[in-house]
């Protein structure tokens, strides 16, 4: 058996399912460039028949990746399939991912299927999608909460109709290691030609143990991994790649597994993702947190003097993590600007450099010193946001001690200006409601973070928004060194982004 575990990135699909997250096509493609350079062996671009949207993602990431394997997710049903496989046609090796569920929990309540159904809708599926393509990934959906004899009885169906890699996904986090060991040994050892595919692993984090579950998984002979960067995912998330690879990596010596992935890019992949979606990352996060890297005690600081490996399994630099440093300033020239543009892992054409490096200039002029972080503001909000229904073209504020804190907002509502002036308790609440009352909009407010961009008094302020408008929900964020300019970008982007959802929503259920 080999010892390379092949790494599936999911953070265009699952990642997307996070609460609030969505990208659109130009963050989506750009993040798939970086996986490529990364290193992943397969990318799960998305769910083309969700929407118009995921469909033109897909379809793009498709054309323009040369490496990886491309794949399309897919229901098991014939027009799902029909759709995904449209979506990666150009891709150089194009998958379709069918799924189905195998549980009795899903089969009686959801799926309202008998086992006997669900055995020919597999069959089918895996038939069709054989049909268009080489590469066919059947997964067994809540594996871990199926009969196992059962499960074997559908994977065996899914292999002789010819698919190529079976995913035992644990759905809803449900599993512990030795149980999911478990029905890796179970499968291998029952299901005829299982030996001939390849094993895959998709792990949710709801009891915070996709990664250790994954490890488990791969050592009893799973040679796939789907993963997230950052383990971002719908619910607590998805097995994340950092710390799977960091783990297979560090403890060489226990496992024996490599990973096809430059671990010197996992750091600059971990911030781009968290600049587009929003999703910041927790301090204390293995791997990419702040405090990954970071030693309080004086204790740890002593040892670390004299020896770093006393308290440092790993250095930052293999994970390509830097201090934030400075890099750039008022006097930097446009050669410079494009190289840290590109070492921060965006690939711009001339115009976008162009366009980024006139908002660097305006921005050095405003604040000395220029870090990477801002540097990819730039790039997030001038670059890869496409312009949306709403736009800010106006803000001005009046707030003090004894003031009623007022807004003037001037906004571009599908094209046309509209401007309104309205009050609030603080300047923040005086913006947000204004533009309530001008987008017509009902959503609630569940959290705003504030976080300077290293500096002085003159960093940037990046300002993180979460809405909620009856069952949708959305992530917006908007940097500026004017932290009520910052606060009202982040409230529009959340608010362009609930549309996008609100949109994706009425397709999915029309699907049906
Ligand atoms: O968690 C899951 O079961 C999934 C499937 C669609 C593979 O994401
Ligand atoms: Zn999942």
């Amino acid at each position: 058996m080999t010892d390379t575990v092949l790494i599936f990135d999911t953070t265009l699909r699952d990642g997307e399912q996070s609460p609030g997250a969505s990208m659109n096509v130009r963050e989506k493609v750009t993040v798939a460039k970086q996986l490529e350079r990364l290193g992943v062996d397969i990318i799960e671009a998305g769910f083309p028949v969700a929407s118009p949207g995921d469909f033109e993602a897909v379809s793009e990431i498709a054309r323009v990746l040369k490496k990886p394997v491309v794949v399309a997710l897919a229901r098991a049903k014939i027009k799902d399939i029909d759709v995904a496989f449209d979506a990666i046609k150009s891709a150089k090796r194009p998958m379709i991912h069918t799924f189905v569920s195998t549980s009795d929990i899903h089969l009686k309540y959801q799926l309202k299927k008998s086992r006997e159904e669900v055995l020919k809708i597999a069959k089918a599926s895996v038939k069709r999608a054989k049909s268009l393509t080489e590469l066919v990934e059947f997964a067994a959906m809540d594996a871990t909460r199926s009969d196992l004899p059962y499960l074997a009885e559908v994977v065996a169906v899914a292999i002789a109709a010819g698919a190529t890699t079976i995913n035992i996904p644990d759905t809803v986090g449900y599993t512990v290691p030795d149980e999911y060991a478990a029905i890796m040994k179970y499968l291998l050892e029952n299901v005829p030609g299982i030996e001939n595919t390849t094993l895959s692993v998709h792990c949710h984090n709801d009891l915070g143990l996709a990664v250790a579950n994954s490890v488990a998984a791969v050592s009893s002979g799973a040679r796939q991994v789907e993963c997230t960067i950052n383990g971002i995912g719908e619910r607590a998330g998805n097995t994340s790649l950092e710390e799977f690879v960091m783990s297979l990596k560090v403890r060489k010596d226990r496992f024996g597994y490599n990973t096809n992935i430059k671990t010197e890019l996992i750091y600059p992949t971990s911030r781009m993702v968290s600049a587009i979606t929003g999703i910041t990352v927790q301090p204390n996060k293995a791997i990419v947190g702040a405090n990954a890297f970071s030693h309080e005690s004086g204790i740890h600081q002593d040892g670390l003097l004299k020896e770093k490996t006393t308290y440092e399994i790993m250095t930052p630099q293999s994970i390509g993590y830097s201090h934030t440093s400075l890099v750039l300033g008022k006097h930097s020239g446009r050669h410079a600007f494009k190289e840290r543009i590109l070492k921060l892992g965006y690939e711009l054409t001339d115009d976008q450099i162009e366009k980024a490096f006139k908002s660097f200039k305006k921005l050095a002029d405003k604040k000395k010193e220029i870090f990477d972080e801002d540097i990819e503001a730039i790039v997030a909000e001038d670059i890869l946001r496409i312009p949306e229904r709403y736009q800010l073209i106006f803000l001005a504020i009046s707030s003090g001690t004894d003031t009623i804190p007022t807004a003037t907002v001037t906004l571009s509502i599908d094209g046309s200006k509209v401007r309104k002036a309205d009050f609030g308790d603080g300047p923040v609440d005086a913006v947000y409601k204004t533009i309530k009352k001008m987008v017509g909009s009902k959503s609630r407010l569940l959290s705003y973070e504030v976080k300077a961009i290293p500096g002085g008094t003159d960093a940037l302020g990046e300002v993180t928004v979460r809405l909620q408008d009856g069952e949708f929900r959305s992530v917006g964020a908007g940097a500026h060194t004017d932290i009520i300019v910052a606060s009202a970008m982040a409230f529009i982007n959340a608010l362009n982004k609930l549309e996008g959802r609100k949109k994706k929503d009425v397709r999915e259920t029309q699907m049906v």
